[in-house]
């Protein structure tokens, strides 16, 4: 074999080989992935969901959701899509200048459309914090009866000793996580503490355990600027940061297999999913001596974005059928919407027990026309209400949906 295999085929040899796992590790994701060459979108008429969109100025630029099912009322974090466009870091805008300095909580009475059909929209105040807000996902947990809130917040970077701001471009963001308490009869969120670490890099979603304390937040990319954090969509990157409330203390934890760590969800068994956007892997990881190890990976097929666990143990995913669409999206707001796709798998701690990885997905909702969903960031299910919310991060509306009997 050795004569016949000489040196210049085993050069060929090895330039295929190389070929076809660049194709399969990088190409392959991005023309079936990233590209959804061959991807079959339906129509929403495919299912059983009555939807409305819903409009304000308090309600553009959502990018994360969250429903307090017992209380029957939605959050959400909101900018304006100007704002958006000019400083998302996450999204490499790093135009500080650009921003509206009107990031807020909106809050919405999911059951009360009211005469004007808002829900009862209204903002947040904030109290013992002086600066802007710069959100992004957050998480909230019901602690001794008061929600507590914990917001990503994209700081841009200050000059210390002269209080100017330093080109963003070049450091990036001075991301925290900020925790709030809710005074509901208020309508104010009273800041608590700034959680600051090193290991909080390039924050995208957080989320909470139980008790309050322990939370868990994705850095979608490696470093906060830079040439190679471009390629990053290619090469994976992307880590998952553990932290504590009551100490500020940060590490971290995972920093293997991600590509674009997005969004986050905890339950109650201590596993953590991660939403993988570019490699449209949902990973999942368990604490184990301060390492949130993963356990398994779940090829969904589908870039995504923020995850839900509704109170029946459902995982729901935001996903992008066609990235193309939410490009062309993001720059034109106001008159395109992307399609969307709204992904589940049923009660996932059960199905991960017998299945593995070959946990069954299944589509809650898509908008291949998009004719009544936004082009959506975050879905968030009410098992209870047998409600929908959708919201985006580059959409200039929320959108309601009802299931049918
Ligand atoms: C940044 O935003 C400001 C305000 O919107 C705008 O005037 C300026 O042209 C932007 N700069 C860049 C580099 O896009
Ligand atoms: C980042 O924030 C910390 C305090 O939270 C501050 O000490 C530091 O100067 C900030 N750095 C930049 C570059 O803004």
């Amino acid at each position: 074999m050795a004569g016949f295999l000489g040196p210049r085929a085993i050069f060929w040899a090895f330039i295929v080989l190389t070929t076809a796992v660049i194709y399969k590790t990088y190409i392959h994701n991005f023309i079936f992935l990233t590209l959804g060459i061959g991807r079959e979108i339906q129509p929403i008429e495919d299912f059983q969901w009555t939807c409305e969109r819903v409009r304000h100025s308090l309600l553009e630029g959502c990018e994360d959701l969250w429903l307090d099912e017992q209380n029957r009322k939605l959050y959400a974090a909101c900018n304006s899509l100007e704002s958006r466009k000019g400083w998302s870091p996450g999204g490499n805008n790093y135009n500080i200048s650009a921003r509206s300095r009107t990031d807020h909580i909106a809050v919405m009475d999911v059951d009360q459309p009211g005469s004007d059909g808002l829900y009862g929209l209204r903002q947040l105040k904030i109290s013992g914090y002086q600066d802007d807000l710069d959100l992004h996902g957050f998480d909230v947990r019901r602690i001794k009866g008061r929600l507590r809130f914990w917001l990503i917040n994209h700081r841009p970077p200050v000059d210390h000793a002269t209080g100017e701001f330093l080109d963003a471009l070049v450091v990036g963001a001075n991301s925290t996580v900020e925790i709030f308490d809710l005074d509901e009869t208020l309508d104010t969120l009273e800041h608590v503490n700034t959680v600051a670490s090193e290991a909080i890099v390039t924050p995208n979603g957080v989320a909470v355990e139980e008790d309050g304390l322990g939370f868990v937040i994705t850095n979608d990319h490696n470093t906060k600027t830079g040439t190679f954090r471009n390629l990053e969509m290619l090469s994976g990157g992307g880590s998952l940061a553990y932290c504590r409330s009551n100490t500020g203390k940060c590490h971290i934890a995972a920093d293997r297999g991600f590509s674009m760590a997005n969004g986050i969800a905890h339950d109650k068994n201590g596993y953590y999913y991660v939403a993988n956007s570019a490699s449209g892997l949902i990973t999942v990881h368990k604490l184990v001596n301060n390492e949130l190890i993963q356990v398994e990976s779940i090829n969904t097929g589908y870039p995504m974005d923020n995850l839900w666990l509704d109170v029946d143990g459902n995982l729901i995913a935001a996903a992008f059928p066609d990235l193309i669409g939410l490009v062309r999206s993001s720059i034109d707001p106001y008159n395109s919407v992307a399609p969307a796709t709204v992904l589940m798998i049923n009660d996932i701690a059960k199905q991960l027990k017998t299945y593995g990885r070959n946990v069954k997905l299944s589509k809650l909702v898509e908008d291949r026309d998009a004719k009544s969903l936004p082009s959506s960031t975050v879905a968030v299910h009410d098992a209870k209400g047998h409600k929908l919310f959708l919201a985006g991060m580059f959409s200039p509306f929320i959108t309601i949906c009802e299931q049918r009997p």
